[in-house]
């Protein structure tokens, strides 16, 4: 009894698995093109999904191209890339109505803070960062997080060379293919982004965990 309550809480927050999407080389302030990431802080739970997308929201007709990243980094060195972090690459972004720009998605394995920048032209010295999970006080706040970054020297002019000689983009990046994919989530057409609460439960997703959960529900009641 008291291990399929404990298993059917644990699937009940498995059902709730959301995918937070970033739009990146949005301004979050006004909602258009521009040097950001949208929204600039997300808090998503153990088993969320982070999509960071380069394609811009519908209502933005025929937006010109710029170019950025998502790559991951540390509070300590904002600008700089994390070794072994997760990494986008340089990309351009691309329209909602022509179904252009890439996707990546990045599971989020804890509630750890995760720090990432704009490895692109001077993208990460302008502010150009996101924060995951940041503390909400003390000194490693997302708000910190920007000034340190406006204030770091050390902002990579150009995607900096990998050292590890592989072709692929950092791990746990998984690129969508640009003509197949649908749009990424409905929340990327609202103009305006509430900072924290922009998650939009993806129904594939849900289903999967949804089977896995009813699983092991029903392997672990047989073993009671
Ligand atoms: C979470 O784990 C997956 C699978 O091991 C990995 O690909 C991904 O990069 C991890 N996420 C983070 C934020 O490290
Ligand atoms: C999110 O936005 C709301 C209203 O826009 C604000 O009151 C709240 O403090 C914000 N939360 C964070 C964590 O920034």
């Amino acid at each position: 009894m008291l291990v399929s309550a404990v298993v059917f809480a644990g699937l009940l927050g498995l059902v709730q698995a959301a995918t937070y999407t970033v739009t990146v080389g949005i301004d979050e302030t006004d909602g258009q093109p521009g040097l950001g990431f949208d929204p600039t802080t997300i808090r998503p739970a153990v088993g969320d999904t982070i999509t960071f997308t380069f394609q811009l929201p519908g209502y933005i007709k025929n937006p010109s191209v710029s170019q950025h990243s998502a790559t991951q980094s540390t509070f300590d060195n904002p600008c700089t890339p994390k070794e072994g972090g997760f990494d986008t690459g340089v990309q351009s972004t691309g329209s909602a109505n022509s179904n252009t720009g890439s996707s990546f998605d990045l599971l989020v394995n804890d509630t750890e803070p995760l720090w990432f920048f704009s490895a692109a032209n001077q993208d990460c010295k302008s502010g150009m960062v996101l924060s995951v999970n940041p503390p909400i006080t003390g000194e490693q706040t997302a708000a910190a997080f920007v000034d340190k970054a406006k204030a770091s020297t050390g902002t990579p002019s150009s995607p900096p060379p990998s050292s590890s000689a592989s072709g692929t983009s950092g791990s746990g990046a998984s690129q969508t293919s640009d003509s197949s994919a649908p749009p990424p989530s409905p929340t990327a057409t609202e103009p305006s982004s509430t900072n924290d609460t922009s998650a939009a439960v993806s129904g594939m997703a849900k289903m999967e965990v949804v089977f896995a959960g009813v699983v092991a529900f029903m392997g672990l009641s047989l073993a009671a």
